[in-house]
């Protein structure tokens, strides 16, 4: 058997963060949203191996590979099934060190691949519970296509998904590393009178002009500082009449939300004039979406 599918980017319309833990990760609010930016992925069963290729030389193949990690650690779930090994390949479309969760949302999608191809009949709870031992923004990968994430991002609200709106990513085609973001943010001068819950409301509402005028994240400017082109594409998507531009998570991807797909093509199109990898994507309202059906209802 071969399963092949396709895991997406995810976006954060609001990041707040709320104070830093003992464990060195930091307490946050965010808002989720899964946008149709796709990698794809292909399974097929292997004799005792776990092989990865991938069509992009910079994604490592090694063990160092959130995807192996993700294959290793469900072979440690079920030690009394032996011989358990795969063939994966990976097709990236979705850019690194961007803050769009590529690498978490291939993660997660081997974690439900593999539980259908070794029949592992593992419950969402168990594959949760693994995603988040991988990383914060895994868990969200196998919850909802919108989500509210608390604690370092893996306790999960699924959301109703809004109408659907459009979102233009830019990539300014340099990376930035999570951790080092983190690093830099500076408690003093972060006032946390802003809250997640007026951009919640409006999401919901599927307000999408007060959503773009309430987007926030608290690493935005930190990233701004590293790369201050970030500034100019939030200059560009904002005359190109984007409801609100915001950083995705860490960066160093700025995205801007549009309700109107003309407007939206509209200013695809002058992005792309420039130096930048520019992606024009919509809302993800369901799984169905982007996965195959005997995937998603599996068990
Ligand atoms: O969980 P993940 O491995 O994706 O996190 C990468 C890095 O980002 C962590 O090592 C930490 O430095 C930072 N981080 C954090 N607080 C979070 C999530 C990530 O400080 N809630």
């Amino acid at each position: 058997m071969k399963l092949v599918f396709k895991t997406p980017a995810k976006i954060n319309l609001g990041l707040f963060i709320l104070g830093k833990r003992p464990d060195g990760y930091h307490d946050l609010e965010t808002l989720f949203q899964m946008v149709s930016l796709y990698d794809t992925v292909e399974l097929e069963s292997l004799e005792n191996q776990i092989e990865l290729v991938c069509d992009d030389p910079k994604v490592p193949t090694d063990e160092s590979n959130l995807m192996i990690r993700a294959a290793r650690l469900l072979q440690e779930a079920v030690p009394e099934k032996t011989g358990l090994g795969c063939r994966m390949v990976l097709k990236k479309k979705i850019p690194m060190g961007a803050g769009l969760g590529g690498g978490s949302g291939n993660a997660a999608g081997v974690l439900m691949g593999l539980n259908r191809l070794w029949d592992l009949k593992l419950k969402p709870a168990q594959l949760s519970k693994i995603a988040a031992r991988l990383g914060s923004d895994i868990p969200f990968f196998l919850c909802a296509p919108s989500a509210l994430g608390q604690g370092r991002g893996e306790r999960l609200t699924p959301l109703q998904p809004p109408k659907k709106f459009y979102v233009i990513l830019v990539f300014p085609r340099v990376s930035l590393a999570t951790a080092e973001v983190y690093q830099a943010l500076n408690f003093d001068l972060t006032k946390n009178s802003k809250n997640i819950k007026i951009l919640r409301e409006f999401f919901s509402q599927s307000n999408i002009i007060s959503l773009g005028a309430h987007l926030h994240n608290d690493l935005e400017p930190i990233v701004i500082k590293r790369l201050p082109v970030v500034e100019s594409i939030k200059g560009k998507l904002r005359s190109l009449s984007a409801a609100g531009t915001l950083v995705s998570g860490s960066g160093s991807t700025v995205f801007g939300i549009f309700e109107d797909s003309k407007a939206a093509e509209q200013a695809f199109a002058r992005c792309r004039e420039e130096d930048w990898d520019t992606f024009l994507t919509e809302t993800v309202s369901s799984f169905s979406e982007f996965m195959p059906e005997d995937l998603l209802n599996y068990p």
